[in-house]
């Protein structure tokens, strides 16, 4: 059981309403520090969010070698990275997150030695396998297995012969896989083409930052990217893209509390399937120059296919959350997750809750994914609308975390949320934001006399 010493306590009914800014995006801003690794000149990120994978994610880089100087009221990080002090990731950092995988193309690029990381974990959100990024970084001449090390399992990776560019066919638009791939790229002899890559906006967000260091790097219509390999660096300063989770995730607080709010720093151009979808449930927005504004608009419709899928798909990020909206509106709704085989665990809390979710192993949906032929219960439908009651709860990982805050705000009476660290990992000042927005949340430390309330969820 994951134990820490406070929890969420939140007494939901409140509208929420009012100005609330978004952050510099998780998923780019720790691959950006990961992609500054490659260089020996100095980086400088401005727009980067204070949340726990930032640093967990710096940490890690100074163990590396970098210097940094991160001055978080202004949200910029300076760093520099004159030389790798050593190859060997620690394995107390290995298990919180997917960044030390990356370490594997970035340090192979960068120094050309031997690269020890420890088996990662991360959310327990499926398997998460690496074999997309073993046989990625395999074509360009590295050599990695999995070894028993000193008692810790690690993989060891190897490219003594330095790294050749090749062509990379991925079988599934992984974004970790693309990440590796490219960070590899960078520092191998000649040109590298990787086909069906992914081409998430944090991922264009990666290419634009390598470019403005020096490297020769294009992304084509059809998800490939061409990356020329160069030891030749500049000195470059780069904002980071806003989050279009947290964004989404503001404006359906907004709706499903029947509030208004202005979500500033929101990106139309990276949410244009999640605005689809919620128009087509009844949710209101209206998007401005320097963001969007999310209101409630009348009771949801339900009656909606949702599935997930790779950018420019509906990001499975969105999904949990997005499934607490489903449980608001009129009549049923269906959603299959084809990214992840296992992000649906979180509806049987909810149900608890009051919500009436029934999970299927089969594809429901327009499309037969590659989960169909697996035992995964990987559908969901859901009938509303329902009132949920407010309860403690475990938070299993992140995004399931935030669609328990949804749950809660919503909820009658009050619910106690623990495993906040999850949150903490993703969304800058949380609990601030909402107080702001007149949320009633507060964090509350657990005293020894007050039981750790305990989910179903096992935690990493
Ligand atoms: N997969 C494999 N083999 C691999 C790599 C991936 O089977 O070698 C599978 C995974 O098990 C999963 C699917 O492919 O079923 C997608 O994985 P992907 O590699 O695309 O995801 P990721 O790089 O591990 C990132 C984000 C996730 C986000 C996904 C999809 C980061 C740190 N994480 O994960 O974000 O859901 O892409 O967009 O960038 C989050 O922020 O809460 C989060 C989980």
């Amino acid at each position: 059981m994951h134990q820490n010493s406070e929890h969420l306590r939140i007494v939901g009914g409140q509208p929420l309403q009012g100005d609330v800014t978004v952050s510099g995006a998780k998923n780019s801003v720790t691959k950006l520090l990961v992609a500054s690794l490659l260089s020996p000149k100095p980086c400088t990120f401005t727009n980067v969010p204070d949340i726990g994978d930032v640093r967990i994610t710096v940490e890690l880089c100074q163990e590396l070698g970098m210097q940094v100087n991160w001055d978080k009221e202004k949200g910029t990080i300076r760093c520099h990275t004159k030389e790798i002090r050593t190859s060997y990731i620690p394995q107390r950092f290995c298990g919180s997150n997917r960044i030390p995988i990356l370490m594997i193309g970035a340090l192979l690029a960068r120094t050309g030695e031997d690269v020890i990381v420890p088996t990662v974990g991360g959310c327990k959100i499926g398997p998460r396998s690496i074999d997309f990024h073993i046989e990625a970084l395999s074509k360009l001449g590295a050599h990695i297995e999995l070894r028993e090390m000193k008692k810790e399992c690690a993989y060891l990776a190897k490219a003594h012969q330095g790294l050749t560019g090749g062509l990379i066919e991925l079988p599934f638009p992984s974004v970790g896989a693309t990440e590796n791939a490219i960070l590899a790229a960078v520092g191998a002899k000649g040109t590298t083409i990787i086909q069906n890559a992914a081409v998430e906006p944090e991922i264009v967000d990666i290419i634009l930052f390598l470019q403005k260091i020096g490297v020769n790097i294009t992304l084509d219509v059809d998800r490939t990217i061409r990356i020329v390999g160069t030891r030749h660096f500049y000195e470059a300063e780069h904002h980071v893209v806003t989050d279009r989770n947290e964004a989404a995730s503001w404006g359906m607080a907004a709706i499903l509390t029947k509030g208004r709010v202005f979500v500033k720093g929101a990106q139309h151009a990276h949410m244009i399937t999640f605005l689809n979808k919620l128009r087509e449930l009844g949710g209101g927005f209206s998007v401005r120059q320097d963001g969007i504004e999310f209101y409630y608009d009348g009771p949801l419709q339900g009656g909606l296919h949702l599935e997930t899928d790779v950018h420019p798909g509906f990001m499975t990020d969105w999904q949990p959350p997005f499934a607490v909206m489903l449980t608001q509106a009129t009549g049923a709704s269906v959603i299959h997750e084809t990214v992840y085989e296992n992000r649906l665990g979180f509806t049987e809390t909810l149900n608890e809750m009051g919500a009436q979710f029934s999970l299927f192993r089969q594809c429901l949906g327009g499309k037969q994914c590659r989960f169909n032929s697996c035992a995964h219960y990987h559908s969901v439908t859901v009938r509303g609308p329902t009132p949920l009651k407010g309860m403690s709860i475990t938070i299993p990982d992140l995004r399931a975390g935030f669609a328990y805050v949804l749950a809660a705000l919503i909820a009658q009476g009050e619910s106690r949320l623990s495993g906040v660290p999850f949150l903490d990992r993703g969304y800058e000042k949380v609990v601030e934001k909402m107080q702001s927005l007149g949320a009633e949340v507060e964090r509350v430390s657990i005293t020894p006399e007050i039981p750790v309330p305990q989910g179903e969820h096992i935690l990493v």
